[in-house]
């Protein structure tokens, strides 16, 4: 837990999360990963590294990513979050890169997949056809202990193709 002011010293933090929108007093030093997991509860950010090189705490902050760990919740005011919480397909479904993940079984331990699903979003929502060079670069800042990166890597691919598979039918 870091180290946390008086209210007095505390400053307003209004974010939209998910769809929602909050207002917050936090203090001046309070990490933006901090207050996503604390003080709202939303888990699914991970804490790996701290030190902006693991991904594990990969967010969208106004649809691009960025390691949350890295950022003061006061830097991020005003900013719209998409968080791993947030991400669902249509009619409260898993979305379609959470379905390719468990299809080309991407997923072992999993502490890796909400900060890979993350930058993987980022990129599909730019790229309808991403090359597999494309892919890796897009997941460059996300370490994974378990998988060795193929299977995620297919997955993305995966994800891409039903993407536009679902396009091309409506
Ligand atoms: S916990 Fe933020 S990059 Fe590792
Ligand atoms: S699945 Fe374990 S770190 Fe990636």
């Amino acid at each position: 837990m870091p180290w946390r002011l008086s209210k007095v010293e505390q400053i307003a933090v209004k974010l939209r999360v998910n769809g929602r929108d909050y207002s917050l007093k936090v203090a001046p030093n309070a990490r933006l990963l901090d207050v996503i997991r604390e003080d709202m509860g939303l888990t699914g950010t991970k804490e790996g590294c701290s030190i902006g090189e693991c991904g594990a705490c990969t967010i969208l902050m106004n649809g691009k990513k960025v390691n949350s760990c890295m950022v003061l919740a006061g830097q991020a005011d005003g900013s719209d979050i998409l968080t791993i919480e947030g991400v669902n397909g249509s009619d409260g479904e898993l979305h379609p890169l959470q379905k390719a993940f468990i299809d080309a079984g991407a997923v072992q331990c999993g502490f890796c997949t909400p900060g890979m699903i993350m930058s993987a979003l980022e990129l599909l929502n730019t790229t309808l056809e991403p090359s597999e060079r494309e892919i890796k670069e897009a997941i460059a800042g996300n370490l994974c202990r378990c998988t060795g990166y193929k299977q995620i890597v297919d997955a993305v691919q995966l994800a891409a193709r039903n993407m536009l598979g679902a396009k091309h039918r409506h």
